[in-house]
């Protein structure tokens, strides 16, 4: 039996790399691994444990290196295996761990198998892909792509179609193969033989497809999401690989449910060590529909969260994260991207940091940086943006509405240029970058942060060190201490020994709130804040403040961490 306690990452916080948009060092416009290599002394002034890297393989980039077509090589725009290994070297004799990204849930129609098997239906390739004839003269079912469109792609020559859950340049895998099986235990091994130290699992969850491939009143996911043999598969690759190396490992979850992902991350570790779930952050979604701009709903956000912290506690383990390369920037999601910028980052990183799990930092987080506001789909260069942008158009909203929706809702939202400091394009590179930078760059940007003892930057670093220092927010359980309020959002985290209380006003306005009857004042402190001049809070961690009332008001955005020794 495992003692958890003794794992890494329970107590870890990762930082995500998005390479494209970090630092370019080759003047290309685009980032790469020399330029993720030249920041690695800033990742641990953060004091992050681990780098997720999303993929850096060779890829015709379609969806940004989530088409793979070699596995087994460095793509040439980020650099070479060289590179890779210095950064793996370096990385390591910092103290920082590295997570690569493995996508197989699907190829790139580029990766020579795909080509095999397109060519030729005899090809011993052909079964690695999902292909079915026609159904009355039309696609084999109604299943959705995740980027819009029906999710088969015709393929003349043989008169089948292929599946493709996302882009028609991304074929889906077929799993039930057991070749494509070993393929993937020797692309995992290969990487783990290097030394990395772990993987995050891109769309895991929908690997196993309901075989016979039914059609249905909805978009089909029902069909493909946790599928019947999606907790086999993984097993067998965690026996294979993953236990082996004793590789962290954390599955991305599209749509899934708590007793899958109770089983996914199991304690007893014969699946994942954790999951990524997103069901948080459709909080801001109308009826379903990404693709609408609605309110943040702050009850639905706190359910969510107490059935998840509540749900998986000693049964699983969770990441959190409200930032990654597919999500908006959370200040100009949840917070107040303006007047309470800094106010609201550092709330809405509180309110995370304090559950239970190992969290996320996306790149540019840790500074707050907010989404962009494009005001063109000629700035746009995601593919699903782009497919949404035509098909918003032709289901009849006007282009300015079609805009405003992109402008909170693009992926690309996350992926402008890291901003490093104030020279042309923000630092990140000497040439016009692949994406605009976020004209805010003058304000918003490392250099400035490290300098200022009270950024957004500080408050994470004292977040990190925390979660390390506390039991509590390690092992505590979880309760919501106001469910039905309307503009607070405050939970109590608890163990034998500690209590901590997370208080955060989520809205821009004083809000009078009454610390709970049991605390004793006597021996609580506030840990951290966001309204505390730095003199008031140890960056060590320590003893910062004490409350003189129960009756407190808090201030726009004010967040509050209490620590009372029980
Ligand atoms: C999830 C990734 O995070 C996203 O960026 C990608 O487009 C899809 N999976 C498909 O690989």
């Amino acid at each position: 039996m495992t003692n958890l306690h003794n794992e890494w990452w329970r107590k870890a916080t990762i930082y995500q790399i998005y390479p494209k948009s970090f630092c370019d060092i080759g003047g290309k416009g685009t980032g790469d691994i020399q330029g993720i290599i030249s920041k690695l002394d800033y990742l641990h002034a953060l004091g992050i444990d681990a780098i997720w890297l999303t993929p850096i393989y060779c890829s015709p980039m379609i969806d940004n290196g989530y088409d793979i077509s070699d596995y087994y090589n460095i793509n040439p725009d980020f650099g070479c295996m060289a590179d890779f290994d210095q950064l793996l070297l370096t990385a390591h004799q910092k103290g920082i761990r590295i997570i690569l990204d493995i996508v197989v849930n699907h190829t790139s129609t580029e990766h020579q198998w795909f080509q095999s098997a397109i060519a030729d239906k005899n090809s011993p390739y052909r079964d690695y892909y999902i292909w079915q004839d026609p159904k009355n003269g039309r696609e084999p079912n109604n299943w959705q792509s995740k980027f819009g469109g029906n999710a088969w792609k015709f393929d003349q020559k043989s008169g089948q179609y292929y599946l493709h859950l996302f882009a028609e340049q991304q074929a889906d895998l077929n799993w039930e193969n057991p070749k494509v099986r070993a393929e993937v235990e020797n692309i995992i091994s290969f990487w783990a033989e290097k030394g990395v130290d772990g993987f995050r699992l891109d769309v895991i969850n929908l690997i196993s497809k309901q075989p016979s491939f039914p059609e249905d009143e909805s978009d089909g996911r029902k069909f493909y999401t946790d599928g019947p043999r999606a907790h086999e598969y993984l097993q067998r690759l965690s026996e294979s690989v993953f236990n082996k190396y004793g590789s962290v490992t954390v599955g991305e979850m599209s749509s899934t449910s708590l007793a899958h992902c109770q089983q996914y991350s199991a304690t007893d570790a014969t699946e994942l060590s954790m999951v990524f779930n997103f069901h948080h952050l459709k909080t801001d979604y109308k009826n379903g529909d990404k693709w609408t701009n609605a309110p943040l709903d702050l009850l639905q956000l706190k359910q969510i969260f107490n059935y998840w912290q509540q749900g998986m506690y000693n049964k699983g383990w969770s990441a959190l994260f409200w930032c990654n390369h597919d999500q908006p920037r959370i200040v100009s999601r949840f917070g107040d991207d303006k007047k309470y910028r800094v106010q609201s980052a550092k709330m809405l990183a509180n309110a995370l940091h304090m559950m239970q799990g190992t969290p996320y930092i996306y790149q540019g987080e840790e500074i707050a940086m907010t989404n962009p506001h494009y005001q063109s789909i000629s700035q746009y260069r995601d593919l699903e943006s782009i497919n949404m942008h035509r098909i918003m158009l032709e289901e009849g909203k006007t282009e300015q509405q079609v805009m405003a929706i992109l402008a909170n809702k693009s992926r690309d939202n996350s992926r402008t240029p890291m901003q490093w400091n104030k020279k042309d394009q923000a630092g990140f590179s000497d040439v016009q970058p692949w994406i605009t930078v976020a004209s805010n760059y003058p304000e918003i940007n490392v250099e400035d942060a490290l300098l200022d003892q009270n950024s957004v930057f500080y408050h994470y670093q004292r977040l990190l060190i925390l979660r390390k220092q506390l039991d509590v927010i390690c092992w505590g359980d979880y309760q919501d201490l106001c469910p039905e309020h309307e503009q607070l959002f405050c939970y109590q985290r608890t163990t034998p020994e500690q209590k901590l209380l997370c208080i955060n006003n989520f809205s821009a306005e004083q809000v009078p709130y009454a610390l709970p009857d049991s605390l004793c004042l006597e021996n609580t402190r506030v840990i951290i804040a966001n309204y505390n001049s730095p003199e008031q809070v140890d960056r060590n961690g320590q003893v910062v403040n004490s409350l003189a009332s129960k009756a407190i008001t808090l201030r726009p955005f004010e967040s509050l961490v209490l620590l009372e020794a029980v």
